[in-house]
């Protein structure tokens, strides 16, 4: 049956790297997604205090480190004394927070296509952001055709699109309201929404539009079995390794 069919790699997005085997958004992470034959790997960019681009989900740092406070509050220096594994499992306790040049390194030698979604919150500068992710990526060896912005932030992505034409982006949804169209420019690869809140008609509405369609973060590959039906392209999930081996 359709529910017990591998996936094909090529259709699968590590989430924060392979969030459900190493601790989200570190190079351990991201190292587990070219291990798994996987292309593609989706990690989160913000700034520290200091204007260095790092990956990492959170506005705060508890969560995932043994650090306290706001990221942007804290200069990279101090962040890189935090653990950032250990909330994972013991045996990660060396992962930092990496700066986005070191992931771009890592990307590059993985020979990975990278989903850099810009995460803002309320406070977060957003052209500041951008111009640190535009710098960083201009002096990484990585190819600027193998990465693709996204985001949930429309300013994000105006941002990008004024500024930096050249980068493919993509329009983060929940869900993908009704009026999207409206919005068509701001993406021009691919629309990525909840899939938890995906219907047929709005797939085949975004797929009939000539962009791809991506799903965010279904761990249980036999829920999602219809998406792949409906025309989903791609799922962002933290456990690939679980699509790979259906049984
Ligand atoms: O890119 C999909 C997904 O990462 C968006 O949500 O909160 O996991 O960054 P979040
Ligand atoms: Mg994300």
């Amino acid at each position: 049956v359709l529910s017990s069919t591998p996936v094909s790699p090529q259709k699968l997005c590590g989430h924060r790297g392979v969030a459900a085997q190493a601790p989200e958004n570190t190079l351990a992470s991201i190292a587990r997604v070219r291990e798994l034959g996987l292309s593609w790997v989706e990690v989160d960019v913000q700034l520290t205090q200091d204007g260095i681009p790092v990956v990492f989900h959170d506005q705060t740092l508890s969560r995932c480190t043994n650090g306290k406070g706001v990221l942007k509050d804290t200069a990279l220096v101090d962040l890189q004394q935090l653990d950032a594994g250990s909330h994972f499992s013991a045996d990660f306790a060396q992962q930092r927070v990496p700066t986005l040049a070191a992931v771009l390194a890592q990307v590059h030698h993985d020979e990975l296509h990278l989903n850099l979604e810009i995460k803002t919150y309320a406070d977060t500068d957003i052209a500041a952001l951008c111009d640190a992710v535009f710098d960083c990526l201009s002096t990484s060896p990585v190819n600027e055709r193998q990465v693709l912005i996204s985001s949930f932030s429309l300013d994000a992505l105006r941002y990008c699109r004024d500024q930096k034409p050249s980068l493919a982006r993509a329009i983060l949804w929940e869900t993908i309201p009704d009026n999207w169209h409206e919005f068509r420019d701001l993406a021009t690869l691919s629309i990525h929404c909840n899939y938890r809140h995906l219907t047929q008609e709005k797939a085949k509405s975004v797929k009939d539009s000539g962009l791809a369609l991506k799903c965010y973060t279904p761990n249980d590959p036999h829920t999602v079995a219809p998406l792949w039906e409906w025309g989903v392209d791609m799922m962002i999930t933290d456990a690939p390794e679980r699509y790979l081996s259906i049984s």
